[in-house]
C-alpha cells in the first residue's frame, strides 16, 4: 500500500494488539501504541490522545462527554469489539466523532462458543474433570454426573441479533431444538424460517426454555435484566449461558439460584465487573466460568483487528467507515 500524500494523521493503539496490524496502520498513519495488556487509566488515555485523529480500543474504555471535549482532535474511535457499550453514542453524535466496531467476523465464532458453554455446563463437563484430575473417580456408578440433556429440548434466546441467529441454528438445525427467542423487534418471516425460530414474550421465554442463552446487548436498560424474578420463572432443570455483557445477570441472584437448586447450571464468559468474579459464583460446582473468550480464536481475534484498523483507514484516508455505530 502507498501512504498518501500529505501529512498523516496519528492514531492510537491502546492496548497490545497484533503486531502485524500496527505494521499496517504504520503505513498510513504516525501510530502509538501501548504494548501492554494493562489499560491505560482515563487520564493516561486522555493525555495520549491529544493531538491523534483516532484511536483503536478493546470495547472497555469509555469514550464519553469528559473525554471527548478533552479531546478535541479525535474524529473516530473503532472498537475491536462488536459490543459498544464503552461509546457514548449521544456525545460521540453532538462532537461528530464517529464510532466503530466489528459485526460480522466474529458471529459464527462466537456462536459456536455459546454452544460449547451451553454443552458444558449441561453435560457437566468441567465438574466431572475436576473430580477426575482431583482423583476423585474410583468406579462407575449409575448417575455419575448424569446432566442435563440437550438435543432435542427447547432452545431459548434472549437477544436476536446476528449471533442469536447463529446459535438458533446450531441449536435448531444441528441439536433438533425447538428454538424460542424474544427481541424487542420480530424477525422476518424469512429469518424466522432459516432459523427455525419463533419469538415469544420474555415472560414465556424464561418459562418455557430448557436453556437459555443471553445475547443483548449491553445497555442501562439491559442493566440485571435477568435477576431474581427472572431467574425464579425459569424451570429447575435450566441452564443459562451468558455471553453477552456482564451487567446483564445479577451474579449475586444467579449465584444464589444456582447454590440452592432452583437452577441446574449455568455459563458463564462474561461478569459484572469483570475481570473480578463474584466471589459467589466462584462456590457453586455448577457452574462453567471463563475468562471471557468466546470470540477468541486465532482466525477471528486476527478478523476483530484488522477491521477495526480497517475502519480507521478508510475513515481518516476517505471519510468513510466500514461498519459505523453512529453517524
Ligand atoms: C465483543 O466483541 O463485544 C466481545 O465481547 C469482545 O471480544
Amino acid at each position: 500500500t502507498t501512504a498518501p500524500a500529505g501529512p498523516r494523521p496519528a492514531v492510537l493503539v491502546a492496548r497490545r494488539i497484533f503486531a502485524q496490524t500496527v505494521e499496517r496502520l504504520r503505513t498510513h498513519f504516525d501510530v502509538e501504541t501501548n504494548d501492554a495488556d494493562d489499560e491505560w487509566a482515563q487520564e493516561e488515555l486522555i493525555r495520549r490522545l491529544q493531538g491523534k485523529a483516532g484511536v483503536l480500543l478493546t470495547g472497555t474504555q469509555r469514550v464519553d462527554a469528559a473525554l471527548l471535549q478533552a479531546c478535541p482532535t479525535l474524529r473516530i474511535a473503532a472498537n475491536m469489539t462488536v459490543g459498544y457499550n464503552n461509546f457514548d453514542v449521544a456525545a460521540m453524535d453532538a462532537a461528530g466523532v464517529v464510532g466503530t466496531n466489528t459485526p460480522d467476523v466474529l458471529t459464527e465464532t462466537t456462536a459456536d462458543f455459546g454452544l460449547a458453554l451451553l454443552l458444558a455446563a449441561a453435560r457437566r463437563v468441567t465438574e466431572s474433570e475436576h473430580y477426575l484430575r482431583a482423583g476423585r473417580w474410583t468406579r462407575w456408578s449409575i448417575d455419575l454426573f448424569a446432566g442435563a440433556e440437550v438435543h432435542g429440548t427447547t432452545l431459548g434466546i434472549l437477544g436476536m441479533g446476528r449471533i442469536g441467529q447463529a446459535i438458533a441454528r446450531r441449536g435448531a438445525h444441528g441439536f433438533g431444538m425447538r428454538v424460542l427467542y424474544h427481541n424487542r423487534h420480530r424477525l422476518d418471516a424469512a429469518v424466522e424460517a432459516d432459523c427455525r425460530a419463533t419469538w415469544v414474550d420474555k415472560a414465556t421465554l424464561l418459562r418455557e426454555a430448557d436453556h437459555l442463552v443471553l445475547v443483548v446487548p449491553y445497555t442501562p436498560q439491559n442493566h440485571h435484566l435477568i435477576g431474581a424474578a427472572e431467574l425464579a420463572l425459569m424451570k429447575p432443570t435450566a441452564v443459562l449461558v451468558n455471553i453477552a455483557r456482564g451487567g446483564i445477570v445479577d451474579d449475586a441472584a444467579l449465584a444464589e439460584a444456582l447454590r440452592a437448586g432452583r437452577l441446574a447450571a449455568a455459563g458463564l464468559d462474561v461478569f459484572e465487573g469483570e475481570p473480578r468474579v463474584h466471589p459467589a459464583l466462584l462456590q457453586v460446582p455448577n457452574v462453567v466460568l471463563t475468562p471471557h473468550i468466546a470470540s477468541a480464536t486465532v482466525r477471528t481475534r486476527r478478523a476483530m483487528a484488522e477491521l477495526a484498523a480497517d475502519n480507521l483507514i478508510a475513515y481518516l484516508t476517505e471519510g468513510r467507515a466500514l461498519t459505523p455505530v453512529n453517524q
